[in-house]
């Protein structure tokens, strides 16, 4: 990974890896673009027991972001499994730390996009979606979705919508993204960044 390239934040929380799967398509979308790059983190799991601390490094996957990599993203995917139709705790515990960067503007005018990933197939997906996208906007971010002229969209029997990428991971968890759901996914993390290197310049002037 190069320091002076602008990156996409892919910010993910997954317990069954469906998620994970996800944030891995979008990276290759992001990384199919020159001149930006893609850069994965995930979130702690959050604890019944408030004193838990968990180790610094994840036993697998991403490691864990910091509020820096938030700050100097060129534009932001977040994707959180469905928790009760709304996104997961961990994802929003992270969210709540980010008052300092929402009291320096620091997210204004960066296009950002969410995704998520389901156990069944009316479970949620939209509203998860679309309630992730709340604090973005408060953020000032620009948010994105997939527009129709991803084929996949009229044609998936699965994942995908227009508000974002989703998986319907099936009732253990365990089924990987189909063809549809994986086109789905990257085309979204191929627009993301398409969108903030467009958006850069506005960055620019803000500093
Ligand atoms: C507390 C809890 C709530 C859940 N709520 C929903 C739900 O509302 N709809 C649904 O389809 N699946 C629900 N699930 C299933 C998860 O969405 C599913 O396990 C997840 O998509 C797998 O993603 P991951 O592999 O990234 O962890 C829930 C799971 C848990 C543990």
């Amino acid at each position: 990974m190069s320091a002076s390239l602008p990156y996409v934040l892919i910010l993910y929380y997954s317990r069954h890896g469906a998620t994970r799967a996800m944030a891995e398509r979008l990276a290759a979308g992001v990384e199919s673009l020159r001149g930006i790059e893609a850069r994965l983190r995930t979130v702690p799991p959050v604890s019944p027991t408030c004193e838990a601390v968990d180790p610094e490094i994840p036993a697998e996957g991403a490691v864990y972001a910091s509020l820096d990599d938030l700050r100097h993203c060129a534009g932001l995917a977040i994707g959180s499994p469905t928790r009760f139709g709304n996104m997961a705790a961990p994802l929003k515990h992270f969210l709540d730390g980010t008052s300092e960067l929402w009291l320096g503007g620091a997210l204004i005018d960066k296009p950002a996009t969410a995704f998520t990933s389901t156990s069944s197939l009316h479970g949620g997906q939209e509203t998860t979606l679309l309630t992730m996208l709340v604090p973005l906007l408060h953020h000032g971010m620009v948010y994105a979705g997939l527009p129709y002229s991803e084929t996949e969209l009229m044609e998936t029997t699965r994942g995908g919508t227009p508000y974002g990428a989703s998986h319907l991971a099936g009732k253990r968890s365990d089924q990987p993204l189909d063809d549809h759901e994986r086109a789905l996914a990257q085309a979204q993390g191929r627009r993301l960044a398409r969108l903030a290197l467009a958006l850069a310049p506005l960055q620019e002037k803000r500093s």
